[in-house]
Formats: structure tokens, C-alpha cells, sequence
């Protein structure tokens, strides 16, 4: 096999924590008298936490002070960590541990690329940070998905050309962040949510190994 990557987004692909999000973001919109539906969190998957408050903020119509915006940001997160500590091992989405296994015992590179901060405490209390090569995060970057940024280090990272990285995700902004880094995209959804995913699966379960390794041999 040639040398070739999988790189993987983490909430909502790895495991689904968009209602822990759900739940601290709802928090901070009712103290700006504005209530967050599941429709809106739906558009905040894949942004990141200063983006998902700006968003809050145009959607309440209100303005804050840049301190507020700080201690929102905290405690928002305060609250998300709290939230997350029930996550464990047996919370990875159907099919995670296998892929990764196999993706490992072929040598295919695996990266993380997450907008996320809490990357890395995630990927403890899943315990599965062993398998990655690479962990590109929200502290790694500076632009956000849709920007390539993200998967072009993790690329980078593990030493493969972005032609021969296949992206797996949740999100519309990461599925086009994935083609402008010029890779395959995978997206775990629906295809009427993903209409721009190069292939599209309800979850990883649905792959079976040959499928998934012919994935890298395009
Ligand atoms: C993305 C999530 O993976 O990470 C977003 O889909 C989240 O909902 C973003 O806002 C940033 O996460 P965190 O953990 O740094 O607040
Ligand atoms: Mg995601």
C-alpha cells in the first residue's frame, strides 16, 4: 500500500458531544435573552468556540463588552468540561475503535483534525489517544474550517501528501475545509446534509474493511 493518511475530525465523528455543546451554549444565550434551538446548534457543528459566541451574539441581536465576551467564552467552556466528564471509553461512535485498529495494523498514518480545544482530554477519556500520529487541534490553528489549515498540518504532521489523505466528517465546513486542502472527504452523516462529501456514510460500521482501505488506494 502507498503511504497515505486518515484524518479525522473529533465531535461528531470520534463521538458526539454536540448536545454537551447544546446544553453550555443554551446557557449563555439565555443571559442574552435568546433561546438557542437545536436548529442553531446544528450550524454552530465544526465552528469554533470564539465563532459559535459571535454567532450567539448576531443571532440575539444584542452587543456585549469584549470582557463579557471573555467570561462568556470561560464559562461556557466551564460548563461544557463539567458536562463531558461522564464521557468513557465505551462512548467512541460505532465502528471508531475497529477503523482505527485496522487503519494501524496497515500503517496508514492517522491524524486528528478538531477545532476543538478539549481535543486532547476528549481523546484521554476515550482512551484512544495511542492510536493517533498526529493531534492537530484548536490550539494549533489559526484559521478556522472552512479553511484547510487544520488537515493540511495534519498532513504535514505525518509526512503525507494531501492527495493521499482521505478526511472523515461531520460537518459542511469541514467537508469543503478537506477539498481545499485537496483530499478525499468522507462525510458520517446524511448525504442531504453533506451533499458536497465525496462519499458519505451513516457511521463507520458501514464501511466494511476492504471498502475502507480501498478508501487509500485511489
Ligand atoms: C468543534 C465542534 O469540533 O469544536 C464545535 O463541532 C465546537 O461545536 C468547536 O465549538 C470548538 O470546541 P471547544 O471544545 O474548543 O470549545
Ligand atoms: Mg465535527
Amino acid at each position: 500500500m502507498k503511504q497515505a493518511a486518515a484524518l479525522f475530525d473529533l465531535d461528531g465523528v470520534i463521538v458526539e458531544t454536540a448536545h454537551f455543546h447544546y446544553i453550555a451554549w443554551k446557557a449563555i444565550a439565555q443571559q442574552l435573552n435568546f433561546d438557542l434551538t437545536p436548529a442553531h446548534n446544528e450550524a454552530l457543528k465544526g465552528v469554533s468556540r470564539v465563532a459559535s459566541l459571535q454567532q450567539l451574539i448576531r443571532w440575539s441581536g444584542t452587543t456585549i463588552s469584549s470582557d463579557t465576551f471573555e467570561h462568556y467564552l470561560e464559562e461556557k467552556n466551564k460548563h461544557y468540561l463539567e458536562l463531558i466528564k461522564q464521557l468513557n471509553p465505551a462512548d467512541a461512535l460505532p465502528g471508531v475503535v475497529d477503523t482505527l485498529s485496522l487503519l494501524k495494523e496497515n500503517k496508514i498514518g492517522i491524524a486528528l483534525g478538531s477545532a476543538s480545544k478539549n481535543a486532547r482530554s476528549i481523546l484521554e477519556r476515550l482512551a484512544i489517544t495511542s492510536f493517533f500520529d498526529a493531534i492537530i487541534d484548536g490550539n494549533d490553528v489559526q484559521n478556522s474550517k472552512p479553511d484547510p489549515e487544520v488537515f493540511l498540518k495534519g498532513a504535514e504532521a505525518v509526512g503525507v501528501a494531501p492527495s493521499n489523505c482521505v478526511v472523515f466528517e461531520d460537518a459542511q465546513a469541514g467537508i469543503a475545509a478537506a477539498q481545499a486542502a485537496g483530499m478525499y472527504a468522507v462525510g458520517i452523516g446524511t448525504p442531504e446534509v453533506l451533499d458536497k462529501a465525496d462519499r458519505c456514510i451513516p457511521h463507520f460500521n458501514a464501511l466494511t474493511p476492504q471498502v475502507l482501505l480501498n478508501l487509500f488506494e485511489r
